[in-house]
């Protein structure tokens, strides 16, 4: 990844160190084939040599901000040659366009982005509805295999997971955590209506969804310090080990195509979730990942900005 890294910012200082040449403007016909419109700016960086001869070809989108956020890789037939060709500022329409425009008679091309890898953790949303495609075994497996990849605390791994894709489990389940999710409702001054409802709702989600898994936290793992004191730190890092093993799953989920939603559930109803399913005694309920694929994806949510959230302590000077 870091070659990575350095490989994008060569580019981005051979851009940055180059003037942007437009030489076929958006919409003007290809020189040899008056049928092809080019769909974006088209033209080189000056003083660059590309295979051709020519300066690097490049492709200017509409962003203010010309950012290189990927690149072409392409080959032609015809020409009997293989280019890159530079994304500078595009949308992800525009980098479409470009693609199929570059897909065409005698040439194929790859779409090479930048930092595919981040793109994918910015593109995962929790997803609350699903199709009705049942999740098959294999795949639930592979999601609790990947999750014992997350790091715990002394690598002692205290996740355990209840996979539930039998409806009457499910049910059992939302139902007893229900009664609790009730009793709340109720002693916070809600109607029995408007708490009846919410419960209501909240069965049906669990009960919708081709598959749920039940986190745990298995409370006989930790370390076990004499103190008050170590022994809730150990708890604390308990959970948060599970919940890690949580975020391996929705993000192994999204990598195959699947999606999922955490649901705060259980951890308001530890013990009737835990007695609903006849969990071992140790294990601890922590949230429950519906799991499946999705039937509408939410837009993107809004999210602070780096610089709001974090003090950046830099040496002077770097
Ligand atoms: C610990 C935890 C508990 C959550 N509980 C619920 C829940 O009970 N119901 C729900 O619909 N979403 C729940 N979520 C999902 C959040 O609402 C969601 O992650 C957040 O709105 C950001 O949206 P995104 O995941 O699509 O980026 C929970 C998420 C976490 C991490």
């Amino acid at each position: 990844m870091i070659q990575d890294a350095d490989f994008w910012e060569y580019l981005d200082r051979l851009v940055a160190e180059s003037r942007v040449v437009i030489d076929r403007p958006r919409l003007s016909p290809h020189p040899r084939y008056p049928n092809l419109i080019y769909p974006l700016d088209y033209g080189y960086l000056q003083a660059t040599t590309a295979i051709d001869g020519g300066g690097i070809d490049v492709w200017l989108g509409s962003l203010p901000e010309r950012r290189l956020a990927a690149l072409a890789l392409t080959v032609d037939l015809e020409k009997r040659d293989a280019e890159i060709k530079l994304l500078l500022g595009c949308t992800a329409d525009e980098t479409q366009v470009v693609m199929d425009f570059l897909n065409g008679a005698s040439m194929r091309a790859l779409l090479v982005r930048r930092e595919a890898e981040l793109d994918f953790l910015r593109t995962r949303r929790s997803v609350r509805c699903f199709l009705a495609r049942p999740v098959s075994r294999t795949i639930l497996k592979r999601l609790i295999e990947v999750a014992t990849w997350a790091p715990s605390s002394h690598n002692c791994q205290p996740w355990r997971f209840a996979v539930l894709t039998d409806p009457q489990a499910r049910s059992r389940l939302a139902l007893a955590m229900g009664v609790e999710f009730r009793n709340a409702l109720l002693a916070d001054g809600l109607s029995e209506n408007e708490a009846d409802r919410q419960v209501e709702h909240s069965l049906a989600r669990i009960q919708e969804a081709p598959a749920a898994i039940l986190l745990c936290l298995d409370t006989s793992q930790g370390a076990p310090y004499p103190d008050r004191v170590r022994q809730r730190a150990e708890y604390l890092m308990g959970v948060q080990s599970v919940a890690l093993a949580g975020g391996h799953i929705l993000l192994a989920a999204h990598l195959l195509g699947l999606s999922g939603v955490w649901l705060c559930a259980p951890i308001f109803a530890p013990e009737a979730a835990n007695q609903a399913l006849a969990l071992p005694p140790t294990w601890q309920p922590q949230g429950l990942l519906l799991v499946g694929y999705p039937a509408k994806t939410p837009p993107k949510s809004v999210r602070r900005r780096e610089t709001d959230i974090a003090l950046f302590f830099e040496e002077q000077g770097s």
